[in-house]
Parts: C-alpha cells; sequence; structure tokens
C-alpha cells in the first residue's frame, strides 16, 4: 500500500533513500571508541580465524556481486587467498576445503536454495562457514557456524539495493576484524579505513542528494537498446551490478566489463551513441588504475560512445572525456563500491520507470528463489 511505501511511489525508491540508515545501522555497535572492531557476536573462535588459510565467498545475484567486492578487501588487509564462487556452481566442481577454510555464504533473504546447498557442501567437508545474512532466523544463518546479520531491515523490491550497500559494510567489517585478529602489517590503514567507514553514510546521503542529473540521464535513454558498464578492481563488480540492475529492472541488454578487458573483445561491440558507464577509481591512493581507466574512456570515446562517467569530486583528469560526469564523494578505494553504486541503482529504477516497467517486481523475478 501507499502507507507501506511511506510516501515513495515504490518500494525500490524507498529502499535506496534508506541506505544511509540501512549502512548506518550496519555498522552501529561495531566498532568502539578506540576505533577496534568488536564483533564478539561471531562466535568463530579467535584461533580459527587466525589458522584459515583460505576464504571462500558463495553467493548469488547481487550478492555475489558483494561477494567479488569483498574478495579486494579480505586480501589486501589480511593476505589470505580467497576465492568468490557462484554458489550454483560451487559444489558441482568439487572444490578442494578442509577445516582451515572460512566459507561465506552471502544471502540477503537466508533463504536461496543454491546457496544453502553450497553451505551444506562446505560443511560436509568440514570448513566453517559463517553467514552474512538481513534475515534473522532464516535457514542459511541457521545452518551455518556463525553470522554477521546486516540491518538493512526488510528489503521487500526484488531487486536488492540497500542489502547490498549493508553486505559490503559487513564484509569490510569481517576483512577488518580478521586483519585484527590475525595482526597484519596495515594496522595503520586499518585505522584510517575505519574512521572512513564510520562516517560513510553521510557520503551516500550526499549521493542522494544529487541524483536529479541522473535520473534526467536515465529518461533520456529509455528507448536504448543497449548499455555497457566498465569498471577496474572494485569498479569492476560495480560495473556488474549496475548491469544487472538494468537487465533487472528494465529489461534492457546490459553488460559489465573489466575495462582493461575492453581491447580483448568488448570494444567490437562500440558504435556511435552507445552510451557507455564508466566507473573511475579514485586518482589519489592507486593512481595507475586511474591513469588506465582515462586512457580507455579516450578509447570508447573516439569510437563514438557515450560516456556516462562516475568520478571522484576533484578528479579533473576526466572532465574533457565525459559527455555525462556524475560525482561522488572521494572515500578510500576499497570502500568506494559504497558510493559509486547508488547512482547506478538510481538510474536503472528510472529508465525502467521511463519504460513503463514495474520496478518492484520485475517480470520473471522473484526475491528469493528457494529451488536450484
Ligand atoms: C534473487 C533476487 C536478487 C538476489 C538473489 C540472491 O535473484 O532477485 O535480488 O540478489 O536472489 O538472493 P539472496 O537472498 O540470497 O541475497
Amino acid at each position: 500500500s501507499a502507507a507501506e511505501k511511506g510516501g515513495y511511489a515504490s518500494f525500490m525508491l524507498k529502499e535506496i533513500a534508506e541506505q544511509p540508515k540501512a549502512v548506518a545501522d550496519t555498522l552501529l555497535g561495531r566498532i568502539d571508541g578506540a576505533g577496534r572492531l568488536t564483533l564478539d557476536e561471531v562466535r568463530i573462535p579467535g584461533a580459527v580465524l587466525r589458522e584459515a588459510d583460505k576464504v571462500v565467498i558463495v553467493a548469488c545475484g547481487t550478492a555475489f556481486h558483494a561477494g567479488l567486492i569483498a574478495k579486494y578487501a579480505i586480501e589486501h588487509w589480511t593476505r589470505i587467498p580467497c576465492e568468490v564462487e557462484l554458489a550454483s556452481e560451487f559444489r558441482y566442481r568439487d572444490p578442494i576445503l578442509d577445516q582451515r577454510t572460512l566459507v561465506i555464504a552471502i544471502s540477503q533473504s537466508g533463504e536461496t536454495m543454491d546457496t544453502l546447498m553450497a553451505l551444506r557442501h562446505a560443511r560436509e567437508q568440514g570448513a566453517k562457514v559463517l553467514a552474512v545474512c538481513n534475515t534473522n532466523g532464516s535457514t542459511i544463518p541457521r545452518e551455518s557456524d556463525a553470522v554477521l546479520y546486516t540491518h538493512a531491515g526488510p528489503e521487500v523490491a526484488v531487486a536488492s539495493t540497500k542489502a547490498f550497500l549493508t553486505q559490503l559494510v559487513a564484509c569490510y567489517l569481517l576483512a577488518l576484524y580478521l586483519g585484527q585478529v590475525r595482526g597484519t602489517q596495515w594496522g595503520d590503514e586499518i585505522h584510517a579505513v575505519v574512521r572512513d567507514l564510520a562516517r560513510i553514510g553521510d557520503d551516500v546521503e550526499r549521493v542522494l542528494e544529487t541524483m536529479e542529473p541522473v535520473r534526467a540521464l536515465a529518461r533520456s535513454l529509455a528507448d536504448k537498446d543497449t548499455v555497457l558498464f566498465l569498471g577496474r578492481h572494485v569498479g569492476y563488480p560495480v560495473a556488474l551490478e549496475g548491469a544487472l540492475k538494468l537487465k533487472e529492472l528494465a529489461y534492457m541488454h546490459a553488460e559489465g566489463f573489466a575495462a582493461g578487458e575492453l581491447k580483448h573483445g568488448p570494444i567490437a561491440l562500440v558504435e556511435e551513441d552507445l552510451p557507455v558507464v564508466v566507473v573511475v577509481p579514485s586518482p589519489r591512493g592507486r593512481s595507475v588504475l586511474h591513469d588506465k581507466i582515462v586512457s580507455n574512456i579516450q578509447e570508447i570515446r573516439a569510437r563514438g560512445a557515450r560516456t556516462i562517467v562516475i568520478a571522484e569530486e576533484g578528479d579533473d583528469a576526466v572532465v574533457p572525456y565525459a559527455d555525462h560526469l556524475v560525482r561522488i564523494p572521494a572515500t578510500p578505494t576499497l570502500l568506494q563500491p559504497l558510493v559509486a553504486t547508488v547512482p547506478l541503482q538510481v538510474f536503472a529504477c528510472e529508465l525502467a520507470t521511463a519504460r513503463g516497467n514495474e520496478v518492484d517486481q520485475p517480470r520473471n523475478l522473484a526475491k528469493s528463489v528457494t529451488v536450484e
């Protein structure tokens, strides 16, 4: 009903708007005054976390994209090798698992059958399973060794938005906690990131306040057939998520690519006026990445692409090559997906609405898929 939607035209719009609070709620009580992670609720003994020699993340759909991003954070901050796999592929390839493997199962609903079967398989092999889940008492956390709940609140729209941002937050917390428990060379960086993470809800809020040009752009592209998305590093899974949202909601052909792969195929798709969304990493920090993506933007634009560039405030290098520029607040590279995904959600939602689609209940999709 209209009341349940809190004055918004759809649950999806309401849930997009709730993201700053969802992020803040998921952080609440998990960082102490001294900037240390306090994840006591993760009842996996410290010894297990210290001795883990591999992390394997399993998930489906949008949660899988959160897992892809988590891999960058986990490997960087903990130096533990991390694999990410679609839950539906996982157990059928006879994965290598043992007592020293920490499996992270990410699921908003806690009921996705593919993810549940993957975690059962992992436990049968002796691995420890930690669920990242948004639904109290659902099957996946009940069958796991431990759970870190995301506090997004109920997500009604089929396409996941606020749950995704909170999955990212939970994964960052876990990665930082693993780093803290094991002791890492990144002690100072971890402190700085924890501080940035604690304020990131405000950055998400600022992004939401500047979305009108993105909505206007989305409406202007309503009759397009294809939109491509490019990113590097954590921007690559963000590109995949932007494309997934557009498929789910707008029923358009949308694909996400690693920008470095352009020359190995996707650039053949670029033609006059093709919209290409590019997620640009921060020019600070890993500047090599930034320079490379700026050349990628030049390459596609020279071939006629209409470039939609998502770049940090103050990043001037992209300005000459951006047909449309979407500014996001500066964040540490690994945290950028929390702000960079938001314009892509708004873009997909508005474009789908302009095409006359029902955004809360896209055709052929279910909120929670309880069959394999
Ligand atoms: C369905 C939903 C997606 C979701 C996926 C995984 O396909 O439509 O939005 O990402 O399931 O769901 P889960 O509840 O396991 O996160």
